[in-house]
C-alpha cells in the first residue's frame, strides 16, 4: 500500500481557527493524512469534532489530562509528520515557537517535529505589525520555517489592514511545495511565460487566442517547489498564480519582449509556454472604430519573436524550453522551431489532440532535444511539467552545473 503523506496542523485561537477545517477537508481529499492538534483557545471558536469528522483521528487539546498517553502520542506525531502547518498563527503561539517555549500539545509536538515548518500568521494590524511580532517573525524566516504572509483587508476586529489568513490555496501550495523534498534548483532563477497576449485594435478589442495560462501556471508551480526562484511573466490569464512566485503581468506581445529582454540575462533557465500573437493591428485606434463599412480589412504586422531572441541572446549554461503548438505535422514543425530557435528543448502538442492544448487541465506532449523525442500519454499539466522539468534538470547537468 503506499505511504500517504502526514500533515500536521496546528490549529492555534484566532478568528480564523474555523478555516482550518476548509483547509482539511482539501488534504484530507488530496489523500493525505491529516493529524489536528489544537490549543485549549482554538476550541473556543471551533470545535475539535469538526478536525474529528474529517480527519478519522482523535485531535490533540492542549491540556496535559493523560499525560502518559498523550505524551507518547504527541513524540510519534512529531516522527511522523512530513509536514508541520500552524494555522492560524496567532501572536502568542508565534512568540512561543520563536523562543522553544513547549508549555502546551501543541507547541511541544511542533519543538520535537524535525520536518518542514509552515507558520500561517493572522491576527490583528496592530499586532502583526508591532516589531516584537516581527522580531519574532523574523526568528522563524532564519530557522528556515516557511512564512506564509496574512493579507491585507478588512479584519474581524473591523480594523482594515494587514493581518488577515493567507487564502487557503496559497497555505496549500506552501505545503504542498514543502512536501516536494528534492530542490535541485535552490539557488536558480527561472522565467517562465503563460497565457495569451492581447493585441488591441481600439479601447474595446482586441485579438487575443484561447490560451488559459495553465500550463505556464503549472511549471511555475513545479519550479518553486523545487526550490527555484521563479518569474511568470504572463497574459490576462483567470488561474491562481501559486505561492510565492513573482508575477509579472502584461497584456501584447511587445510588453512580454520588453520585460524578457530585461530580466532574460538573469535567469538561469527560460521557458516560453506562453501562446504569443505573431501579429499586431499595424495602427491601434484611439477611439472606437465604428461600423460603417460593409467590408473592413486590417492591415496586421508581425510582432517580435521573443523566443528566437533569447535563443539568439541565450548566455552560457543558460536552459532555454520553447513550446510548440501545432495543428499538423507536429514532430516536423516542433523540430524546425527548435532548431531554428536555438532551444534546448522543445515542448510539442497538437491541439487537435483530444485532452491536449488550450484551456485543458490535461495536455498530451512530446519532448524534442537534440538527444531524442519523447512522447507522453495524456496527462495532468502538473504531471507533465514534472516530466519537462525532469528533462531539464538533465539537460543542466550534462552542461556541468551544479545542482543542489
Ligand atoms: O495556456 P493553456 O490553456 O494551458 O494552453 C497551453 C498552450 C497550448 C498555450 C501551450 O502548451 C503551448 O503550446 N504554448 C505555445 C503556444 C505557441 O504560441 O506556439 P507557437 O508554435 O506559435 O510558438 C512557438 C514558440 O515561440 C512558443 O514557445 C511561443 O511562446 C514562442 N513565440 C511565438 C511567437 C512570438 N511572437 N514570440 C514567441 O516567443
Amino acid at each position: 500500500m503506499e505511504n500517504k503523506k502526514t500533515i500536521v496542523m496546528g490549529v492555534t485561537g484566532g478568528i480564523a481557527a474555523f478555516k482550518a477545517a476548509q483547509l482539511t477537508s482539501n488534504f484530507i481529499k488530496k489523500g493525505y493524512d491529516v493529524e489536528v492538534i489544537m490549543t485549549k483557545h482554538a476550541t473556543e471558536f471551533i470545535a475539535p469534532l469538526t478536525f474529528e469528522s474529517l480527519t478519522k483521528h482523535n485531535v490533540m487539546v492542549s491540556t496535559f489530562e493523560k499525560v502518559q498517553e498523550r505524551s507518547v502520542k504527541h513524540i510519534s506525531i512529531a516522527q511522523r509528520a512530513d509536514a508541520f502547518v500552524v494555522v492560524p498563527a496567532t501572536a502568542n503561539v508565534i512568540a512561543k515557537i520563536a523562543h522553544g517555549l513547549a508549555d502546551d500539545m501543541l507547541t511541544t509536538t511542533f519543538l520535537a517535529a524535525s520536518c518542514p515548518k509552515i507558520i500561517c500568521p493572522a491576527m490583528n494590524t496592530g499586532m502583526y505589525e508591532n516589531i516584537v511580532t516581527q522580531q519574532n517573525l523574523d526568528l522563524l524566516r532564519s530557522y528556515g520555517y516557511t512564512l506564509v504572509e496574512p493579507e491585507s483587508g478588512f479584519l474581524a476586529c473591523g480594523d482594515m489592514g494587514k493581518g488577515r489568513l493567507a487564502d487557503i490555496s496559497i497555505i496549500e501550495d506552501a505545503v504542498e511545495m514543502t512536501l516536494v523534498k528534492e530542490k535541485p534548483l535552490l539557488g536558480k532563477q527561472v522565467l517562465i511565460s503563460a497565457g495569451p497576449t492581447q493585441e488591441a485594435l481600439d479601447p474595446v478589442r482586441f485579438l487575443t487566442n484561447h490560451s488559459s495560462g495553465k500550463m505556464g501556471v503549472a511549471l511555475a508551480w513545479w519550479a518553486k517547489a523545487m526550490g527555484a526562484d521563479v518569474t511568470l511573466v504572463h497574459g490576462p490569464i483567470h488561474e491562481r498564480i501559486p505561492y510565492g512566485i513573482k508575477s509579472i503581468p502584461i497584456k501584447s506581445a511587445c510588453e512580454m519582449f520588453s520585460v524578457f529582454q530585461e530580466f532574460s540575462q538573469d535567469a538561469d533557465i527560460i521557458i516560453k509556454a506562453a501562446a504569443v500573437g505573431d501579429y499586431r493591428p499595424a495602427q491601434t485606434a484611439n477611439d472606437k472604430i465604428k461600423k460603417n463599412e460593409e467590408q473592413f480589412s486590417l492591415p496586421l504586422m508581425k510582432n517580435p519573436d521573443i523566443l528566437s531572441w533569447l535563443g539568439e541572446h541565450k548566455k552560457t549554461n543558460q536552459v532555454l524550453c520553447g513550446f510548440a503548438m501545432e495543428t499538423q505535422n507536429l514532430l516536423q514543425n516542433a523540430e524546425k522551431k527548435r532548431k531554428e530557435k536555438h532551444c534546448d528543448l522543445l515542448v510539442a502538442n497538437n491541439l487537435l489532440t483530444k485532452g491536449a492544448g488550450f484551456g485543458n487541465d490535461t495536455n498530451v506532449i512530446t519532448i524534442l532535444s537534440n538527444q531524442e523525442i519523447k512522447e507522453y500519454p495524456c496527462m495532468s499539466k502538473l504531471e507533465a511539467s514534472d516530466h519537462i522539468w525532469q528533462h531539464i534538470l538533465a539537460i543542466m547537468e550534462q552542461k556541468g552545473e551544479s545542482l543542489c
